[in-house]
C-alpha cells in the first residue's frame, strides 16, 4: 500500500484560520507535503489568498467586502483570524508572494484559482517568475500545481504555464443522484483529454472506482482526491492508487494512514 502525498486543505484548517500564514505554517509543521490555498485578484491586481468572493465568513463581525472590487490595502484592514480563535486575532489576508515565501525546501503548493479572469493568469505568470520555489530534487515545474473547477480555465492555464502541472477539480454531484456513474466517467475522461489537463482532483466520493482509475492511468493522468477526512476514505483511495489526498488535518490523517499500513504489514 502506497503512502500518498498529503495536501493540507487551506493549510491545517482544522485548527488555524484557513488560507492564512499561520494555517500554512502549521501544515508544514504537521509534515504536509503540500499546502492548498484559494486565490483571487484584487482591484489593484494583487493576488490574495481567500476562499470566498467576499470576506464575510472569515471575519468575526461578518464584514462583507468583495475581494475583486477592493484594493489590497482595503482588504488588509480586516482581521481574518479572530473567527477561528482569539490567539489568531489580527491575522491578515496574505498575498500569493507571502505564501510562496514560507514554503520550505521540498514542500509544494496547490494553487486553486478561484478568479476566472484571464488577467489573473497573466499576474500569476509574473509572480511565479519572481518567486521561484526552491528547486531541489523536484523536476522543473513540479513545486507548484494549479487546480481549477472550470475546465476552460484549466485549458487556458496550461497555455500560460505549460511547465506546471494543472489539474481539473471535479465534484461528483452524488447527492442529487443526477449522474449515472458510467456516463459521468465517460464525460469526465472526454473533458480531461480536451482540455489537456495533467490530471484530476476529485472529491472522495463513492463514484471513484477501479474502472475510472484505470482510464486515468491509461491516459497518463494524475489522480488526486480532496475532501478526505475519514481514514476509511483515504484507505479506499490509496488502494485505488491515489497520488495525493487533500485534508484539513494533515498530521492526524498521516498518523491514521500509517497505523493502518503498519497493521496490514503485521498481518501479512
Ligand atoms: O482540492 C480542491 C478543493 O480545495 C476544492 O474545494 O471548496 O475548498 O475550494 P474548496
Ligand atoms: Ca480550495
Amino acid at each position: 500500500m502506497n503512502n500518498p502525498l498529503i495536501v493540507a486543505h487551506r493549510g491545517a484548517s482544522y485548527a488555524a484560520p484557513e488560507n492564512t500564514i499561520p494555517s500554512f505554517k502549521l501544515a508544514f509543521k504537521e509534515k504536509a507535503d503540500f499546502i492548498e490555498g484559494d486565490f483571487w485578484l484584487t482591484k489593484d491586481n494583487e493576488i490574495v489568498c481567500i476562499h470566498d468572493p467576499d470576506t464575510k465568513r472569515v471575519t468575526e463581525e461578518k464584514i462583507k467586502v468583495k475581494v475583486r472590487s477592493s484594493t489590497l490595502s482595503e482588504l488588509r484592514k480586516l482581521d481574518v483570524g479572530s473567527w477561528k480563535g482569539i490567539e489568531y486575532k489580527g491575522i491578515r489576508i496574505p498575498t500569493l508572494q507571502e505564501v510562496l515565501q514560507i514554503i520550505p525546501e521540498r514542500k509544494r503548493i496547490h494553487i486553486e484559482i478561484k478568479d476566472d479572469r484571464e488577467l489573473f493568469l497573466k499576474k500569476l505568470v509574473e509572480i511565479l517568475k519572481q518567486f521561484p520555489i526552491p528547486n531541489d530534487h523536484l523536476p522543473k515545474g513540479h513545486q507548484v500545481r494549479i487546480i481549477f473547477f472550470n475546465p476552460t480555465i484549466v485549458q487556458l492555464a496550461k497555455k500560460y504555464l505549460p511547465e506546471i502541472k494543472t489539474y481539473w477539480i471535479f465534484g461528483w454531484d452524488f447527492s442529487k443522484k443526477k449522474c449515472l456513474k458510467s456516463l459521468a466517467q465517460r464525460r469526465l475522461m472526454q473533458t480531461l483529454r480536451t482540455i489537456n489537463s495533467d490530471g484530476i482532483d476529485l472529491n472522495a466520493a463513492i463514484y471513484i472506482d477501479e474502472k475510472l482509475v484505470k482510464s486515468l492511468r491509461e491516459n497518463n493522468l494524475d489522480f488526486c482526491a480532496y475532501d478526505v477526512e475519514k481514514v476509511e476514505d483515504a484507505i479506499r483511495l490509496i488502494n485505488l492508487g491515489v497520488n495525493s489526498i487533500t485534508t484539513n488535518s494533515p498530521f492526524k490523517m498521516r498518523e491514521e494512514i500509517e497505523s493502518v499500513i503498519a497493521r496490514n504489514k503485521a498481518i501479512s
